[in-house]
């Protein structure tokens, strides 16, 4: 069954069209990936999924419902962990989930018990009352992870999940997400990591300048072209590759 369906989806921002005219289907359950590089428009579909950027044409049905339409009870089913952080500097880790919690209007009493549960299921217990300016860069993006389950949420959108933390940090949250995934959450984010892409996604949309080059597997992606993920990717947004064999990524 697609949990989300997008038709034509346009966006344009003054004279930029970051997003042009693309189609996808998201099934509920799997672990869909957005590829591409720099400014290829991969945070901009996030953001018009999750209702914060509006559509300049074209449409997307989230649980079957229009966005235009139903802004409110998508976002109240949706978490969200953007690219950036944008935690309250001002306030306590443990403060942040709460006050979130509100936000989904989750009973106080409700949300305090969840915000110790989510800190603990990211290892972040010590840290509860410690000021958010206090925390290290990849404890601010598992407390952002954190955040996002506040409202036990269908869909989990994660932009760049991963990106500055240290190997041991990024094996803890592969595992979280196939945790997530196995309760039949319904997971899509974007990565620069090919490895990540390779465990995590069912399949993969590889974007470059505002479209979608293809949607597939990135096992039928890594048959097709030869090569692992990375060589496909490569070869896919346009960098020259010699030496394919083996699957080495040699640029010229
Ligand atoms: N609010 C905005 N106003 C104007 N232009 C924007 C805005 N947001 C994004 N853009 C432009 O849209 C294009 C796509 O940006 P987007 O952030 O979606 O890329 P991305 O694929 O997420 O890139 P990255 O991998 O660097 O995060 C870029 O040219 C960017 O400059
Ligand atoms: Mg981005």
């Amino acid at each position: 069954m697609d949990i989300i369906t997008a038709r034509g989806l346009t966006k344009d921002f003054n004279h930029t069209r970051a997003v042009d005219n693309i189609d996808f289907d998201i099934k509920k359950g799997e672990c869909f990936g957005f590829l591409g590089p720099n400014g290829a428009g991969k945070t901009t579909v996030m953001r018009m999924l999750y209702c914060v950027v509006v559509p300049t044409s074209g449409t997307i049905k989230v649980f079957g419902l229009d966005i235009e339409d139903n802004p409110s009870i998508i976002k109240s089913r949706i978490g969200v962990m953007p690219q950036d952080d944008n935690l309250d500097i001002e306030l306590s880790a443990l403060k942040n989930l709460i006050v979130y919690a509100r936000y989904f209007e989750i009973p106080y009493r409700t949300s305090r018990k969840t915000a110790y549960n989510l800190l603990e299921y990211v290892g972040l217990t010590e840290k509860a009352d410690e000021n958010i300016k206090n925390l290290s860069g990849g404890m601010q993006r598992a407390l952002l992870l954190a955040r996002s389950l506040i409202n036990s949420p269908e869909i989990l959108i994660l932009d760049e999940p991963t990106t500055g933390l240290d190997p041991h940090s990024r094996h803890n949250v592969w595992n979280k997400l196939k945790d997530l995934k196995e309760k039949n959450t319904t997971l899509i984010l974007t990565t620069h990591y090919m490895e990540e892409a390779e465990r995590l996604c069912d399949r993969v949309a590889i974007m470059d300048r505002g479209r979608i080059i293809t949607i597939d597997s990135p096992k039928n992606l890594m048959e097709t072209h030869g090569g692992n993920l990375e060589y496909v990717y490569l070869k896919l947004t346009g960098k020259r590759l010699k030496g394919k064999e083996n699957g080495e990524n040699n640029l010229s």
